[in-house]
This record gives C-alpha cells, sequence and structure tokens, in this order.
C-alpha cells in the first residue's frame, strides 16, 4: 500500500456566502480518507500561502469548527487575487510551489475558484509533468458570476441570486408606497463583471406582468439610452413608478463600461463599481424624477443569512466530490453539478476536464433575454427558479448570525529562503 500524502486546499478570487461549506465538504472528506490524505493544509490567503509557505494545518480545527464553516460566509482561509503567468513566463513560481509541495510532501492540490483559478489548477496541474513532481490536482468551482462553462451553476450563485431577487422585490415595494409623491426611481447595482447572471436573478422578484423589475441591464446587451429611457418614462407612466436592476459589466456599445473604477486586479481585469448612481444621474437628468440607488457590492456576496439552501448543498456536494475524485488518482478535473431535470430539480455531479473549463466564460444566452433587450423570458426563470430554492438559516445568538472564525494554527516553515510576491 503507498504510503497517504498530504494535500493542499486554497479558496481563490472573489468569496462567496457558501465557499467555506465547499471547504468543510473538502476537509469532512479528507478526513474520511487517511489511507490516501495525511494532512489536510489550506493556503493562508490562498496560492499566496503556498508561494510563502504560510499554510494553515486544518488538523488542529475541530469537527465543530469544520462543521459550522458550513454556514459560515466569506473565506475562513483568506482568498487571494493573484495570477501564476505561464510555465514560460514566470518559472520561478511554480519551481517555488513545487519546492514548498516537496518540503511538505503534498500530493494533492485542491484550487477552489472561478474562472481565472480554474486556468491556474490547470497550470498547477501540468507542473507534475514538467518539472517532474507527482501531484493530483483538482479545481473546484466557485463563482457568484456564475459564469464557468460546462456545470449548471457555480456555487456561490444560487445565493447571490437569491439575495438580490429577494431584495429587488423588498425594495420596489418600498418605492411603490412613495411613488405619488417622492421617489419614483430605484436603481440596484449587482456584480457579474462580463457576464448578467446576477443581474438576471433580479428578474425572479417579479412573476406578474408590470412587476418589478421593470428593466434589467444585462452586460451582454449593449446600453441603448434612448430606448432605456423611453422604457423608463413608460414605467412611470404607468405603473408609477420604476425598478431598475443594473449589472456592473454594462457597457456602451462601443465596449466601455459604463463605469470604470479606474484600477485593475493582477488578472487585468478593470475594477468595477458606480454604474448604479451613473444611471441613476441619467434618469434625473433627462427625465427628471426623484430616485434611490443601491449599490449591493460585498453585502449580495457575503449574505449567507438569507443563503440558498440549494446552494450551500452543492457547494458542500463539489467539495465532497473533488476529494473523492484525488483518491481516485483522477488528475486536472473539476466536479460539475449536472442538471437532470429542471422541476423538480435534480442534479448529480460529474467530473469535467480543467483543460475544457479554464478560461471559458459562460454568458447569459440571448434567449434568457426578452427581445427588447430589458428582462427575462420564461427559459431563463425555469433555469434560475430551483437554483434559490430552499432556505438554510444560521443560528443565531443574541439577534445576530453565529459564524465561526478558525484557529488558523500555522504549519511550521521547512524551507530557508523566503519568496517574495
Ligand atoms: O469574481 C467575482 C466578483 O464578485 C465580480 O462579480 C466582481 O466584479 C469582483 O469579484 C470583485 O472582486 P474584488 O473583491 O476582488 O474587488
Amino acid at each position: 500500500m503507498t504510503k497517504p500524502r498530504n494535500a493542499f486546499y486554497a479558496q481563490s478570487g472573489g468569496v462567496t456566502a457558501v465557499i467555506n461549506a465547499t471547504a468543510a465538504g473538502v476537509i469532512e472528506t479528507a478526513r474520511k480518507h487517511k489511507r490516501h490524505i495525511g494532512k489536510l493544509y489550506a493556503g493562508r490567503d490562498g496560492i499566496v500561502g503556498a508561494l510563502t509557505e504560510d499554510l494553515i494545518d486544518t488538523s488542529a480545527e475541530s469537527p465543530a469548527t469544520i462543521r459550522a464553516l458550513r454556514h459560515t460566509p466569506a473565506g475562513a482561509f483568506g482568498s487571494a487575487r493573484f495570477k501564476l503567468k505561464g510555465l514560460e513566463q514566470n518559472r520561478a513560481e511554480y519551481e517555488r510551489l513545487i519546492e514548498v509541495f516537496k518540503a511538505h510532501d503534498i500530493g494533492y492540490f485542491f484550487y477552489n475558484g472561478g474562472n481565472d483559478s480554474m486556468d491556474t489548477a490547470l497550470k498547477v496541474s501540468q507542473i507534475g509533468t514538467a518539472l517532474g513532481y507527482p501531484i493530483t490536482c483538482v479545481g473546484v468551482p466557485k463563482t457568484v458570476d456564475n459564469d464557468l462553462p460546462l456545470t449548471d451553476c457555480c456555487p456561490g450563485f444560487g445565493s447571490v441570486a437569491k439575495y438580490i431577487a429577494v431584495s429587488t422585490r423588498e425594495a420596489a415595494m418600498d418605492v411603490a408606497s412613495m411613488a405619488r409623491t417622492s421617489t419614483k426611481v430605484f436603481v440596484l447595482e449587482v456584480m457579474g463583471r462580463h457576464a448578467g447572471w446576477i443581474a438576471a436573478a433580479g428578474g425572479l422578484a417579479g412573476t406578474r406582468a408590470g412587476e418589478a423589475p421593470h428593466i434589467i441591464l444585462f452586460p451582454e446587451i449593449a446600453f441603448d439610452e434612448a430606448a432605456f429611457l423611453a422604457r423608463v418614462k413608460q414605467s412611470v407612466d404607468t405603473q408609477g413608478y420604476c425598478v431598475i436592476v443594473v449589472s456592473e459589466g454594462v457597457k456602451y456599445p462601443d465596449g466601455r463600461f459604463l463605469a470604470e473604477a479606474g484600477s485593475r486586479d493582477a488578472f487585468g481585469h478593470a475594477q468595477l463599481g458606480g454604474v448604479g448612481p451613473v444611471i441613476a444621474a441619467l434618469v434625473k437628468d433627462k427625465l427628471g424624477y426623484k430616485y434611490h440607488w443601491a449599490v449591493a457590492d460585498y453585502l449580495q456576496r457575503a449574505a449567507r443569512h438569507i443563503a440558498s439552501k440549494t446552494d450551500v448543498n452543492q457547494a458542500y456536494a463539489v467539495g465532497k466530490a473533488a476529494v473523492e475524485y484525488a483518491v481516485k488518482g483522477m488528475n486536472a478535473v473539476m466536479p460539475a453539478i449536472i442538471r437532470k431535470s429542471s422541476q423538480p430539480y435534480r442534479w448529480v455531479i460529474e467530473p469535467v476536464r480543467l483543460a475544457d473549463v479554464a478560461n471559458v466564460e459562460k454568458k447569459v444566452p440571448r434567449n434568457f433575454i426578452t427581445a427588447e433587450g430589458f428582462g427575462i423570458t420564461p427559459a431563463c426563470r425555469r433555469y434560475l427558479s430551483p437554483l434559490i430554492a430552499g432556505e438554510d438559516y444560521p443560528p443565531y445568538v443574541d439577534g445576530l448570525p453565529d459564524y465561526v472564525r478558525i484557529k488558523g494554527k500555522s504549519v511550521k516553515r521547512k524551507l530557508k529562503t523566503p519568496f517574495r510576491i
């Protein structure tokens, strides 16, 4: 029998309300496979923890703490936006990773992230071959943007979708109450850099004609100012008010974002934010209506108190499957959620190749957006509805959710050389 090897788990990219549920799935399952997996180390702040040999020993965490991760939002181990370049461009980073993996006898690599992270996971999986170090690498899906291909949805999305659908419905009731004498327009800005899945979820708020949101602005549809303003006016004239859900990624026909904050992250992505006030000011300027706007920002992806039960279950399931694949020796794969039916929603987890996932963005298809470009179709509703189904409330103490913090015990460093990132 071969000797068990240690494993490395890292959270990557923007965190979610349920990424820790995936961590719980990974850790609890690894603990059941002691014949294959010795210790499970987590990177402090993601891959940066691996490069700087800053590892957390998850075996120091109690079963109760790991169980509580299932209802705790954000990244318990810390996450990172840090892109490993190609092997040719920055061999030093890969050599350092191998050095750290070797020093700690790490034979399994679990990388929990979105689009860019699956690319990194794929590259790390190639290290084994290129640098002669055997490592089994599994990407574990996560992104509120819901833009990974081949999986029905991405863990993290269902909970954001639920938060946005609920918030849109509630804020719309507020505006409707005030509209006769005060606010006529409410704008909610949501995340989703290149894909409008989260904006689409706002559309779940209304189920009958005339109900909010009256306008959804998708990154997939070039912004048409005249058509938009006409629609706002029509909504105020007929309903008395207008609720708009706008994706941070909305662009002008020439490809410029309506709101670009100016800075870029490690992957070269523009930092977005602020399209809500841009849209609200446009409405005031051209139509004169009183408005309120809100930017859901981190509130939406941290909102564990109103998480989708479906999402929590899927997040845990992909973590569990990732470990099961790894101990079977399946390399360079990602557990994907495969929809078997929509009503009732039935799904299974199946492996897909990282090479087929990395760097591919799944956008909202045109047949999910109404012809004039401002709403969602019944097909889109059928796709989205099951993903927000069910509640999985965290325990509350003194009126507040009782979230857990890990001890975060450091693994003793073995390497002499520091590594600067
Ligand atoms: O990648 C997910 C995401 O939530 C995007 O929708 C958003 O643009 C981005 O992350 C924000 O990331 P950060 O927290 O690094 O600014």
